[in-house]
């Protein structure tokens, strides 16, 4: 029979208590981390979210409690009262591993069965049965300090942006649905039947009707929701730290932004970031670095090598140059000896996913120099690769062509993170921050043969570009930013459009006709007719910032009740199906077999 708590306070917490607190009564409460039953005596280690601490039962222990102890097994959830002792053998290794307590009055507040994994720090369990049992996971200590970390991180948040003039406001999150660039969650309307809410992507609309508004300074800390596929970074639905501010431009926004990231560091982890942050246009962060989030802790810089291999006869350089793509490489300096030929078969199965044909390579190690292309290249192109690589001996020279330059960015801006990680590459001596800018405002769409925008429809082009909107799309660039946290986009944000006619202009470059603009988006229209303040804003991805911070594999680590690659939820098993009763309601009918089939292909 479990007991209760009746008429016992817990005094402190278990990872409190040290030599100074020799002799006081106390009470703790917590988890039972283990038992150890030396026959005339009986250690607990009680666990709490402050740490673990050593009650001893003893010959002058009452038998009741003795009994109990001796019964206590792991996970049992325990309320010790008593007097705290210096501990004769004494655990350095635990904070509180110079005390214990000698207990006078033990409740076994509840029992548990035996966990299906032990609940201890680092654990290497498999990740798929953590998270089916995630709140147990989240008893470890390494797990509760990065949840714990996290607050810490959105209390800074909100006090910073609190002292700066910035008024959190709740959004919507039943919304109207104006896609950004992801699918939407939809969420049937039962009054409206074939109606639908979307949940919001990002509070974007409503921040910048906030500002519209007269709140000149906006921040939240808002859930967005997204139904794409997911990666470590990715989530269906995360958090973001969402700001915004009137009469600004962007350097007043970045300095905001920064500025945060310079006190979060500060305050969470006493770590002092200089400011302001590098900036890089993205143009020249593809041309270095093959990614718009470059890494800049390590070099494998891409060279360009189209100009080398101008009118080569060898087919696969010569057929990416004339389709109008690229050439480029990078020389893993010094690494020949460690790269074997079947690493370099094995990366070049893995560059594919990347969209790369193939991974050509040299190796110039001591013993000698293979290459899979160079024979097929006249001397001098060889020479000319060579020099612009700067190769020398022990160097392994990687070259990716491609008639579409993306493939070649995407798949050598990866290629150098692999390696940097592989061969232990990167400076970790401090977090490196900085700031892309000059993104074109327009990509183009293969799939759907037209141009999306990179950032959202609401970021404002670059003034010089204006006269290009509909002429030459491809050629504005926007005035947006994103910022770069040892390689991973931790934020963005843009200038918006507050001029209702380059509004309209902007939608017809992304192909909306003015009645598909006015029906999606005619209430942000017709509220810009009101005078709308100059305004902009940025918002961070706060699980990838907290993971960044606080040192976790993926997002899933930062996030209390997070959902595996496939979008479900393992613990309550979501999404499942409902009652017939409630999709009559909603006036939905579900086809049965693209239902199955679809659940088969998870
Ligand atoms: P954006 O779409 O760039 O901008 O999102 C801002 C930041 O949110 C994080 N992020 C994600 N984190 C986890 N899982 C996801 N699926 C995910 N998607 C994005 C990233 C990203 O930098 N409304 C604009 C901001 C603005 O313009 O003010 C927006 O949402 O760290």
């Amino acid at each position: 029979m479990a007991e209760f708590m009746t008429g016992l306070t817990r005094t402190h917490y278990c990872g409190e208590l040290r030599l100074s607190d020799v002799g006081k009564e106390v009470t703790v409460c917590g988890w039972v981390q283990r038992q150890r039953d030396l026959g005339q005596l009986i250690f607990i280690d009680l666990r709490d979210r402050t740490g673990i601490l050593q009650l001893a039962f003893d010959d002058s222990t009452d038998r009741t409690i003795f009994e109990k102890a001796f019964t206590a097994r792991a996970e049992f959830v325990l309320a010790a009262k008593g007097i705290v002792k210096e501990r004769s053998a004494k655990n350095m290794e635990l904070p509180t591993g110079e005390v214990e307590i000698v207990v006078t009055e033990l409740r076994v507040l509840a029992k548990s069965e035996t966990p299906p994994f032990e609940i201890v720090e680092n654990s290497n369990v498999k990740e798929e049965l953590r998270l089916k049992h995630r709140y147990l996971d989240l008893r470890r200590p390494d797990v509760q300090k990065k949840i714990i970390g996290r607050h810490k991180i959105v209390k800074v948040a909100r006090d910073y942006f609190d002292e700066n003039g910035f008024i959190e406001i709740e959004t919507p999150n039943l919304i109207k649905s104006t896609p950004e660039g992801a699918r939407d969650y939809l969420v049937p309307s039962r009054v409206f039947p074939g109606n639908f809410f979307a949940l919001p992507q990002s509070p974007q609309l409503y921040k910048q009707l906030l500002m519209l508004s007269g709140f000149d300074r906006y921040m939240q800390v808002a859930r967005c929701f997204r139904d794409e596929d997911l990666r470590a970074d990715r989530q269906p639905e995360f958090t973001q730290i969402d700001l915004e501010m009137s009469f600004v431009d962007e350097d007043t926004v970045m300095a905001m932004g920064e500025g945060f990231i310079k006190e979060v560091y500060q305050k969470v982890l006493n770590i002092d970031i200089p400011t302001p942050f590098r900036r890089m246009t993205w143009h020249e962060a593809m041309e270095r670095f093959g990614s718009d989030k470059p890494d800049l802790r390590f070099g494998l810089e891409l060279v360009d090598l189209s100009k080398a291999l101008e009118g080569t006869e060898f087919r696969v350089f010569g057929g990416a140059l004339s389709a109008g793509g690229s050439v480029r490489g990078i020389n893993l300096k010094g690494h020949a000896d460690q790269l074997s030929r079947k690493e370099i078969d094995k990366l070049t199965e893995w560059i594919k996913t990347y969209g790369a044909m193939g991974l050509a390579w040299t190796r110039l190690t001591e013993q000698g120099e293979t290459s899979s292309y160079e024979k097929f290249l006249a001397p001098d192109e060889v020479t000319a690769v060579r020099n612009a690589l700067g190769a020398e001996t022990g160097d392994v020279l990687l070259l990716v062509a491609s008639p579409k330059s993306k493939v070649v960015f995407d798949s050598l801006g990866a290629l150098r993170c692999e390696l940097a990680a592989r061969f232990d590459l990167i400076d970790t001596s401090a977090p490196n921050l900085l700031w892309v800018t000059d993104f074109p405002l327009f990509e183009f769409d293969e799939e759907e043969n037209r141009y999306v925008a990179m950032h959202h429809p609401f970021t404002a082009p670059k003034e010089d570009g204006l006269e290009l909107l509909e002429t030459d799309p491809s050629k504005v660039c926007a005035r947006a930013y994103d910022m770069v946290l040892n390689g991973n986009e931790v934020g963005g944000g843009s200038i918006r459009i507050n001029n209702p006619e380059l509004q309209q202009r902007m939608f017809k470059a992304l192909g909306f006709t003015e009645q598909d603009a006015q029906e999606r988006f005619g209430f942000l229209i017709d509220a810009f007719r009101y005078g709308a303040p100059p305004h902009g804003g940025m918002a961070f991805g706060l699980d990838r910032l907290v993971m960044l911070m606080l040192g976790g594999e993926s997002i899933r680590d930062v996030i209390a009740f997070p959902k595996v690659a496939n979008s479900s939820e393992l613990m309550t098993s979501s999404p499942s199906t409902v009652d017939e009763r409630q999709l009559v309601e909603l006036g939905i009918a579900v086809c049965k077999q693209q239902q199955s089939e679809e659940i088969s292909k998870k």
